[in-house]
């Protein structure tokens, strides 16, 4: 039970359904082909829409207010801003609203309890999936009669790879040719041991959940994967191949397992002796015919991702997570217009390439879209009027949802819901709060005040057309620190 009492709720990265935003009108432009009446109504009934948000992301840091320090605490060089207050808000909430409309919740997001760090190394100790399937039976047993959709990871790969590769996320392991700054690591294993560990984590709390807790509550249980998509640079077979190995080494490395209990063919060739074997598993609780066959998957395909792909060049590293990539075709056109994050090209078609591509590999699994949004810089001198005239985000969100809509209609994807990322803007990792993600906008030099953006209208709008879905409350809560009021345990916001 280590972890048990390491974690409080307060670590937990959630999403919630978003109930919050405000009826106001707003701006449909015209795009190329999406109908100028495009709305959550071409959406069968069942679709689930929301916005997600993460604890880490906006609780303020670990000091006397409940929360046990994470890896990111001691790794993050940014003092974060007091979101406290409002975190706690928000998770009260979501114990309101799981109970009322279901909410979805991820129980392990980037960082986890530096004293499991200290104590055997975390994630690249086997002991890690013990104690992760202690701490899950307690989180069902505490949350499971309102909380009906869980997620076992949340971005397993940049634990396994910005974390043990580049060493650019905490706890900051590598080998020192891939990155100077890191003081230990080894950039060859770690990352195929950490993920080695993530997946017998992940099955052993579905099998869990699915013999204990299933028959009970009825939820249903998943992983969240996030990948880019990669677009070969050409036809050439070389361009092809380079575009699958790479997205194998990225999404296959789960989906594979998860759906047929090894590695991809190209991660096997590649890192040979120094990647793990599932077959010698003994853990009373393993049983590996089964556990990773036929459970749902969330992506995470929030950034797009869509970078061009040359040949890898397999030769210069020992081991290669994430290859060379190209963000230019041959004609030297970029491939999308760029974001705020360096990495980050947008370019909606990818959505459907890989929603087609998950059904088509791997069996035709359910399929929920848990983040998807786009970020731009935080402009210290800008107004706030001016900030809140976000049209870009507008038209990625429509033209993200317009795709997935394309893979679902026209191509059966067994595509569920839709999470708007961000909710608010947040505390984005390794860039902190320079970057801003949120259909809301958070005043950082006012007392964390929040104002809709056009995009938190358009959004409302875009889900109103909707008479059915179980998200149209006749309650309009506004979320802000101000106005909340607490009514027994909880606060109504
Ligand atoms: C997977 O999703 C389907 C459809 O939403 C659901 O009926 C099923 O119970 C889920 N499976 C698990 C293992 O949660
Ligand atoms: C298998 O179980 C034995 C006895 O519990 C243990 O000593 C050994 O480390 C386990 N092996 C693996 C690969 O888990
Ligand atoms: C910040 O906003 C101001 C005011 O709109 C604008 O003049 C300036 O170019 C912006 N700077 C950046 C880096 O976007
Ligand atoms: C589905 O295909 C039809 C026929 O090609 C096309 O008109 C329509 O726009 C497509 N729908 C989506 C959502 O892509
Ligand atoms: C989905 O992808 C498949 C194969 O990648 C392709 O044949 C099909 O046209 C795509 N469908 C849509 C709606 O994009």
């Amino acid at each position: 039970m280590v972890m048990a009492t390491k974690h409080s709720l307060q670590l937990l990265a959630m999403l919630i359904f978003l109930i919050s935003l405000l009826a106001l009108t707003k701006p449909t432009m015209a795009d190329d082909d999406i109908p100028e009446d495009f709305s959550s109504s071409y959406f069968p009934d069942d679709f689930i829409f929301g916005t997600a948000t993460s604890a880490y992301q906006i609780e303020g840091e670990a000091t006397t207010k409940g929360r046990g320090p994470s890896v990111w605490d001691t790794f993050s060089k940014e003092t974060q801003k007091e979101y406290w207050m409002a975190a706690m808000e928000t998770l009260q909430l979501i114990s309101i609203i799981a109970s009322k409309i279901g909410a979805f919740c991820y129980y392990f997001s980037l960082g986890h309890s530096s004293s499991l760090e200290d104590k055997y190394g975390g994630f690249l100790s086997r002991d890690i999936v013990y104690d992760y399937y202690e701490y899950a039976n307690l989180l069902f047993e505490e949350f499971g009669d309102r909380v009906k959709y869980w997620m076992t990871f949340n971005e397993p790969w940049s634990l396994s790879g910005f974390s043990y590769d580049y060493g650019v996320f905490a706890p900051g392991r590598c080998s020192s040719w891939v990155n100077r700054q890191c003081r230990a690591g080894n950039s060859a294993t770690e990352p195929y041991i950490v993920a080695h560990h993530l997946l017998l984590s992940h099955a052993a709390v579905v099998q869990l959940y699915r013999e204990k807790f299933k028959p009970i509550h009825g939820g249903q249980i998943g992983i969240t994967l996030f990948t880019f998509w990669y677009e070969p640079l050409s036809n050439e077979p070389a361009d092809v191949e380079a575009a699958k190995t790479a997205l194998d080494f990225m999404f296959g490395l789960w989906m594979d397992p998860m759906t047929y209990g090894t590695y991809p063919r190209t991660v096997r060739d590649l890192v040979g002796d120094r990647l793990p074997k599932f077959t010698d598993e003994n853990l009373s609780f393993l049983e590996d015919h089964m556990i990773f066959l036929g459970y749902n998957i969330t992506l995470h395909i929030m950034q797009n991702q869509m970078l061009q792909l040359i040949q890898i060049i397999l030769d210069t590293k020992p081991i290669i997570i994430l290859p060379r990539l190209v963000t230019y075709d041959y004609d030297g056109n970029l491939i999308g217009p760029q974001a705020y994050s360096s990495w980050f090209y947008i370019f909606p078609k990818g959505i459907r390439h890989l929603l087609n591509y998950t059904k088509d590999t791997y069996n035709n699994p359910v399929i929920y879209i848990t983040e998807n949004g786009v970020d731009n810089n935080n402009n210290e001198t800008q107004p706030i009027e001016e900030a809140l005239q976000d049209e870009f985000r507008i038209n990625y969100y429509r033209k993200h949802l317009w795709n997935a809509l394309g893979s679902l209609k026209n191509y059966s994807v067994n595509v569920k819901g839709y999470f708007a990322w961000s909710y608010l803007d947040n505390f984005e990792w390794n860039i902190g709060y320079t970057s801003r993600f949120g259909l809301y906008y958070v005043d950082y030099k006012d007392n964390l005040k929040r104002y809709p953006k056009d995009s938190a209208k358009w959004f409302t709008k875009f889900l109103k057309h909707s008479p059915k879905k179980p998200l149209q409350s006749n309650k309009i809560y506004e979320v802000t620190s101000r106005n909340s009021r607490k009514v027994g345990k909880y606060y109504i916001m």
